[in-house]
């Protein structure tokens, strides 16, 4: 997503099971040297062949995920202990060991070469959240607010920092956070930033050292930051790729641990980390959706999945007996849904594809995006509202429904009921944007669809239901 291109050079195109082929004849002649820039290489929509997994442990996946940290700069422990008070975690979740059992679940405890003990951020702040009181791991949080400067709250945890080894740990997360500050911040709840964060990340980062400069090494990418919804992780093991665009190609552990590499300096340390990141592949890959915990009309839910097989499985597959997944990227004009996500992960982002490539993370995976948004498994999409890559659309009902989508909307507040009827957190419709209210902290619930990136168009394929069969298949989404 770099602003500027100075000059656009032509992209290869290449059927979609090209791409590996490719990649692989590349890797020989190259040989390794890096001298020569990868090629871009752009998915044609369709079928998204699989791509071989290295083998994992499950089980010492999740003990790792819940215990090991992948983000190693972070705040000392005795300055989060002083700002913080300490406070009991807010839910419980079997397996948090030592230290981490008394941490929040978005945070680990990691012991730096420095021998200072630090706290930092790990995957489950997005990736977990709680659903009827109960932490689900793997549930995308929307409710997250990235709408405020991190620095600020840096600054203020960094007054309870003592002595010279603490101090130098607190700088170089400072610094690192400052420096992608920008990135990190929505202006709207719920509006992940991850992918900017990582484009933000890469382009502080020599692709062949990993070593961090200060000054960019490539045009940064917009500071408009763009919504993204955060995807279930229980379909990762469906999925031969990953991303909304499918650009995550070949083995997922390359670009999982890309989206968490504020601190990786080094080759050596991102190795060490892709080391016991194929256990953490391998247990998220086991997960399973959450069950609906309401009552399900099932002769209602019989129709349905005669009209979904009729209207739905040709992208989105079929579930339970025979049960199979396309796997379909789908062309931006025949989804319709905002393209700019998809465009900009295509149009002028040369550099950070070739980026990828040539770093470590690129050495099993393939930064291979495509001009459509991957079509993708409904298991559990009952507990996943909003809808559509950007979050656009608050309910179920209203995604089958494009009449019924709110212009403006907001929820109430970080909790909301749920609506069983629409399928999705119960929300406001509103009459106007946010530059109607006179308090930011009012605006920033507004979720405006006039915005760029933020537009709720498209998959109109529910339009053409009766009233009835919309209802049946809603009553059917809830069984997977
Ligand atoms: C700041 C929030 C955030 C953090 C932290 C984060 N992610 Fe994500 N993750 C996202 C968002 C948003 C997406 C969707 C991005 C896209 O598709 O372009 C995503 C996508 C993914 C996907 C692809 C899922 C799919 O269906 O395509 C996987 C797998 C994943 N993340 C794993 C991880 C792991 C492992 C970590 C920790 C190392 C992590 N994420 C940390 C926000 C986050
Ligand atoms: C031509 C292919 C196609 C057809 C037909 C289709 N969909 Fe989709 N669907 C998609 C794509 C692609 C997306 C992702 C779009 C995006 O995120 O912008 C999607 C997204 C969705 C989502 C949102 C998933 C989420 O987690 O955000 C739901 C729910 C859904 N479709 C249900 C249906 C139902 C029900 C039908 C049948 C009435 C249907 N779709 C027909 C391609 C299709």
């Amino acid at each position: 997503m770099p602003t500027t291109t100075p000059e656009r050079r032509p992209l290869r195109r290449t059927a979609a099971s090209a791409p590996w082929l490719a990649a692989g004849m590349l890797a020989l002649l190259l040989g390794g040297c890096g001298e020569q820039p990868p090629e871009v290489i752009i998915a044609e929509p369709g079928e998204i062949p699989p791509a071989k997994q290295r083998p994992g442990d499950p089980e010492a996946g999740r003990h790792a995920l819940l215990n090991r940290a992948v983000v190693t700069c972070g705040l000392p422990y005795s300055a989060y202990a002083a700002s913080t008070g300490v406070p009991a975690p807010a839910y419980d979740l079997p397996g948090r060991e030592g230290r981490n059992a008394e941490l929040p679940y978005q945070l680990t405890a990691h012991t730096a070469d420095s021998g200072v003990e630090l706290v930092t951020s790990n995957c489950l702040g997005c990736h977990a959240a709680p659903l009827n009181g109960e932490l689900v791991i793997g549930l995308g949080n929307e409710f997250l607010d990235f709408t405020g400067d991190p620095v600020m709250a840096v600054e203020a945890a960094g007054a309870y920092v003592e002595g010279e080894a603490e101090a130098a740990e607190w700088q170089t997360w400072a610094d690192r956070l400052a420096a992608i500050a920008p990135w990190s911040m929505t202006d709207t709840v719920g509006a992940n930033p991850a992918q900017a964060i990582t484009l933000a990340l890469m382009a502080h980062r020599d692709p062949e050292t990993l070593a961090w400069s200060d000054a960019p090494l490539m045009d940064l990418p917009d500071s408009d930051v763009l919504p993204v919804s955060v995807p279930p992780w229980w379909n990762v093991n469906k999925k031969h790729a990953m991303f909304y665009n499918g650009q995550g190609r070949g083995d997922h552990v390359g670009t999982m641990i890309l989206a968490s590499t504020t601190c990786t300096d080094s080759v050596e340390e991102a190795r060490k980390i892709d080391r016991w990141f194929t256990d953490v592949a391998a247990y998220l890959a086991t997960l399973e959706p959450p069950a609906y915990p309401w009552p399900i009309d099932q002769a209602l839910a019989d129709d349905g999945e005669r009209v979904f097989n009729r209207e739905c499985k040709e992208c989105h597959g079929r579930y339970g007996r025979g049960e199979h997944y396309p796997n379909k990227l789908v062309a931006l004009d025949e989804v319709g849904t905002d393209p700019l996500m998809a465009e900009l992960a295509v149009d002028g982002a040369e550099d950070y594809i070739r980026w990828f490539e040539r770093s470590f993370y690129g050495r099993h995976s393939d930064a291979v995006p495509g001009r459509g948004y991957v079509a993708p498994p409904l298991d559990g999409v009952w507990a996943t509202a909003p809808y559509l890559h950007n979050g656009s659309v608050p309910t179920i009902a209203a995604l089958l429904n494009t009449g019924e989508r709110p212009t403006y909307w907001r929820h109430d507040g970080a909790e909301p009921d749920y609506d069983q009827a629409a399928l999705g957190w119960h929300y406001q419709a509103l009459e106007q944007g946010r530059e109607q209210l006179a308090s930011l902290e009012e605006q920033k619930w507004v979720y405006d669809t006039t915005r760029p990136g933020y537009g709720n168009q498209g998959h109109d394929f529910g339009d053409e239901l009766t009233g009835p069969e919309r209802t049946a298949v809603l009553e059917y989404l809830k069984t997977l």
